[in-house]
């Protein structure tokens, strides 16, 4: 793997081997000698975070899955400090982080902009690894990662992911996260996708022909009452305000697309509710200490997922691979 720009690089052997591979890796981390061989692995390596869209976890976690392999990083949050405010093109930029370090991962407000970094470093003789870690309204592959491997451990004991009813909602329309997680739920047999939106802020039609055209099964509506009691997930969406032209995201009535206490209160026991975070009113925080409430859990597994991806990108994986046994 060199590059990772979209979901469409992972098949579903290689969804199984990256949350395996998250699973050993945190397994590993319990113990400060774990700790101290993960930090061993790469520590020549160097990576860029070139973050010009805000970010909080997507960020720190890199950062920080990083740091946990030794890697030493440098970051560029703000354009107006780098050479960019000078007028520097983007690929000048891209090519000047590529001379430094060994990895660039970043996240740009404009779709696309990872797609070019990592063409750009496909014809240059020093070929940098490039991770999209957020790109526009776009694509968002390493957060459906994550995704995917809250939603397996979540139903580990129910058999996975296949053949459950997963509800999507919130705004689709403008949610990047809920995109890249539809790419890659085509690869889990039998499930079933409601996406629950207000009107206007339903999903694209592009992704809708992706699952039409992978046979997935899915229905949309506006009315999440209706489906409270048959889910197994709801993976909720905050509004993207940031995407307003007119101040539509504050027309939306949030009350029909919220989750407390007496929505909860009409799920199935053992269903899960996940939310990329950061939350807005759509999740109420007195269900925070509810069993159900996975979003704190899945922030974290973002960490130890990011660790594994990066593991993989920079080759060392088959070394985390074969040391489990020295410390499980
Ligand atoms: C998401 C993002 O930035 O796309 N958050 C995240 O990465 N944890 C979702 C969001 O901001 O709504």
């Amino acid at each position: 793997m060199l590059h990772v720009i979209t979901t469409d690089i992972f098949d579903r052997e290689r969804l199984d081997d990256l949350c395996h591979l998250t699973t050993v890796t945190r397994r590993i981390a319990r113990e400060p000698d774990g700790l101290r061989f993960l930090q061993q692995l790469l520590p020549v390596r160097r990576a860029m975070l070139y973050f010009t869209q805000p970010s909080t976890r997507t960020f720190l976690s890199m950062n920080n899955a990083c740091h946990i392999l030794g890697v030493r990083t440098s970051e560029i949050r703000n354009p107006d400090v780098s050479s960019e405010f000078k007028g520097e093109t983007f690929e000048d930029s891209i090519r000047t982080f590529a001379a430094y370090v060994d990895m660039i991962i970043m996240r740009t407000p404009q779709p696309g902009y990872a797609a070019r970094a990592a063409d750009l470093m496909d014809d240059m003789d020093r070929r940098v690894p490039v991770i999209n870690a957020g790109s526009g309204k776009d694509q968002h592959p390493t957060q459906a990662l994550l995704d995917i491997y809250t939603l397996e451990r979540s139903f580990r004991d129910s058999g996975g992911i296949e053949g459950k009813t997963i509800a999507m909602m919130g705004d689709l329309k403008r949610g990047r996260t809920v995109r890249s997680l539809c790419r890659l739920l085509r690869h889990y047999k039998d499930i079933h996708i409601v996406f629950i939106a207000a009107p206007g802020f339903e999903m694209e039609p592009d992704i809708l022909a992706y699952l039409d055209d992978h046979e997935i099964s899915y229905e949309q509506s506006d009315r999440l009452d209706d489906y409270l009691t048959s889910l197994d997930a709801i993976y909720v969406t905050r509004m993207q305000t940031e995407h307003d032209t007119s101040g539509e995201s504050a027309r939306v009535d949030l009350s029909g697309y919220s989750i407390g206490q007496s929505q909860i209160d009409r799920m199935k026991p053992d269903a899960v509710i996940l939310h990329p975070l950061p939350r807005g009113a759509e999740i109420h925080p007195e269900i925070d200490d509810d069993p159900r409430a996975a979003y704190w859990r899945q922030e974290r597994n973002g960490l130890w997922i990011r660790v594994a991806l990066i593991a993989s990108v920079l080759e060392a994986s088959e070394q985390i691979l074969s040391a489990q046994a020295k410390f499980l």
